[in-house]
């Protein structure tokens, strides 16, 4: 056995960055420098699992199970270090220094020819486009469009007509078995090979690095029987819905934002018009697997798909995928055309351009959808659809997020604000009960409730501040921020601490917490000390985040105010402009902090 070198070693680390590797099994949430998600190798339900993408280490704060890229691999697919270390090269397409009689090794070599099988195949499709035997699709490609630049950027091509494939590639030296694998060639039962794509205009499938792994073919004639578009099936080299189409250019676009559409031709026909951030789902419903490739490469993105009714229900799966993963995910909304590439050759980029900056949020498109189904002439519709899109605007932890939509909604649907705060009131006391809990709360609560991420990472970053930067924050948090206001468990035990010793004692409080056994406590602590607050100034970070416990009091008191003037039939005249002075003071001072 072939000894790797050291040096072998790094240049396989080094290829393989941890977060990547670690992203195509765990969903990982970004958090500063670090990554967070749920532990593969426990049952877990809030997350302890941390990816430092600096060290480039893994860390559970829950089963403690930790080390480098070679380790987790060869933990998560029970294999041995070396083993692990030639499924990182083969992912990073280093070779190794041996070619051995091993089962990994054959699986290995395979996997290469399919990938220059692909190469060859997408240079003959796309040549052939240009010969004289391709007139169909010349004229086809003219009709929809498509300039030269483009049939080269996507490598478009033209199949085969029987066997034109197969010959080219036995004569390039392939195997018959390896031609097989790639599935882009059939064997009859009388043992003859036919190509399995004939006259079809040919799009290559790509991964991430512009390997070609797959093909789609569409049909040039009209024939109603033939399938519209045929695919390469699954196989060693690719799985479709592990992959997006157009995603090795987008990816190199600098746009935050990436396109996701549901067709070739919507891809295509959109970056030949200067959309070049265009991914497609391959004809698939969204994966998670799609989801975190998008995350990884994209700050936003905006759903377009068809406008029919298949396609609305696909974005709202596709939505709620892109939600749990923390993406930021918008809908387009499209009138006037089937699909994106139908409207920008209708309308052109400038107004499909338009539609990509007014797409809409989840809520919106939720609160679009439940629009539909009532006519808001009718008194009687008006409360079922005001009932609904509260219960969706209740479930909005952020309140200033909500309170735009409570304006929005009052405005497109000309409906009083007070009515909207009164049954988003009543909702989020009704639903209090109902809520899941994401992290485990006070244990003397006895109800479950819900601590959105926002507040944990604010409710962590004081006690960061408190741990790092004692002297500089001490005053300001104690003096404005109260126990109460602390939601999660640990956050409280270590401010309750902090409040009781005195403070020279507080000042070194990391000493306290690590001579305390509670495991939790423990890998709170780390997660914090882990985390990244990318703080540029202190006094500015304490600054604002006292001002958001003020400012959240304020906006609670405003509630409370609007609560009580519904309510106003067992109030004296004097109560009611008392309550209403207030209620204008505390909107000038909200409005004063914006
Ligand atoms: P569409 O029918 O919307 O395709 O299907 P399109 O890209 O707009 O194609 P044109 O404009 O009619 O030429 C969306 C996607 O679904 C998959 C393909 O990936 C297609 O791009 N699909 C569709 C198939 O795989 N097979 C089919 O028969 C149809
Ligand atoms: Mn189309």
């Amino acid at each position: 056995m072939v000894q790797y070198t050291d040096e072998l070693k790094e240049e396989i680390r080094s290829a393989n960055d941890i977060v990547d590797v670690i992203s195509q099994y765990v969903t990982l949430k970004r958090s500063g420098r670090n990554f967070f998600g749920l532990c593969p190798f426990h049952k877990e339900k809030s997350p302890s699992f941390s990816v430092s993408a600096d060290r480039q280490y893994f860390h559970c704060f829950g089963c403690h199970k930790g080390g480098d890229v070679f380790t987790f691999v060869s933990e998560i697919e029970r294999i041995s270090f070396r083993e692990s270390l030639e499924f990182l090269a083969e992912r990073a397409r280093i070779s190794l220094p041996t070619v051995e009689n091993s089962e990994f090794n054959k699986t290995q070599y395979l996997k290469d020819r399919m990938y220059k099988i692909n190469a060859e195949t997408a240079i003959f499709y796309h040549e052939r486009l240009y010969k004289p035997l391709a007139k169909i699709a010349q004229d086809y490609v003219k009709q929809r469009k498509l300039d030269n630049n483009t049939l080269k950027a996507f490598k478009i091509g033209y199949s085969g007509e029987y066997n034109e494939l197969y010959k080219m590639l036995k004569a390039k030296g392939f195997k018959d078995e390896e031609i097989l694998a790639t599935g882009l060639v059939n064997k009859t039962e009388k043992g003859e090979y036919i190509d399995r794509f004939r006259k079809r205009l040919m799009f290559p499938i790509m991964d991430v690095s512009g390997r070609v792994i797959a093909f789609g073919g569409r049909k040039l004639e009209n024939n109603e029987k033939m399938a519209k578009y045929i695919n390469s099936n699954e196989n060693l080299v690719y799985s479709k819905k592990k992959h997006l189409f157009a995603l090795n250019l987008a990816k190199q676009s600098d746009s935050k934002k990436i396109i996701l559409v549901e067709g070739y031709m919507d891809a295509i026909s959109l970056y030949q018009r200067g959309f070049n951030n265009v991914v497609a789902s391959l004809g698939t419903a969204l994966t998670e697997e799609q989801g975190r490739l998008l995350r990884k490469y994209s700050e936003q993105v905006i759903l377009s798909y068809d406008s029919d009714g298949a396609g609305q229900e696909a974005i709202m799966r596709g939505l709620s995928i892109l939600e749990n993963q923390g993406c930021d995910a918008r809908v387009l909304q499209m009138e006037g055309a089937k699909d994106p590439d139908e409207f920008v050759i209708k309308y052109g980029s400038g107004r499909f351009n338009l539609l990509v900056e007014n797409a809409i949020s989840l809520v919106e498109f939720k609160i679009k959808m439940i629009k539909s189904k009532y006519n808001l002439e009718n008194a009687n519709d008006k409360i079922r659809f005001l009932k609904e899109i509260t219960k969706v605007i209740s479930n909005v932890d952020n309140k200033i997020e909500r309170e735009i939509y409570i304006d929005k909604v009052a405005e497109s649907y000309n409906i009083s604000k007070e009515a909207i705060y009164a049954e988003v009131n009543k909702e989020s006391y009704n639903s209090k009960a109902n809520e899941k809990t994401l992290v485990k709360p006070a244990v003397k609560q006895e109800k479950v409730i819900e601590i959105s991420p926002a507040i944990i990472k604010r409710e962590n970053m004081i006690i960061y501040l408190l741990i790092n930067h004692f002297r500089e924050s001490y005053e300001a948090i104690v003096t404005n921020i109260t126990l109460d206001d602390f939601k999660l468990e640990a956050n409280k035990f270590i401010f309750e601490k902090i409040l009781e010793s005195p403070a020279e004692e507080s000042e070194k409080i990391l000493q306290t917490i690590a001579n305390i056994e509670d495991q939790e406590i423990q890998s709170h602590v780390s997660e914090i000390l882990v985390t990244d607050y990318e703080i540029s100034s202190i006094e500015k970070c304490i600054e604002d985040v006292v001002n958001i416990y003020n400012k959240e009091r304020l906006t609670n008191r405003k509630f409370e105010i609007i609560k009580e003037l519904e309510n106003s039939s067992n109030l004296t005249k004097e109560e009611i402009a008392k309550l209403e002075q207030e209620l204008s003071e505390i909107i000038i001072e909200l409005a004063k902090r914006k």
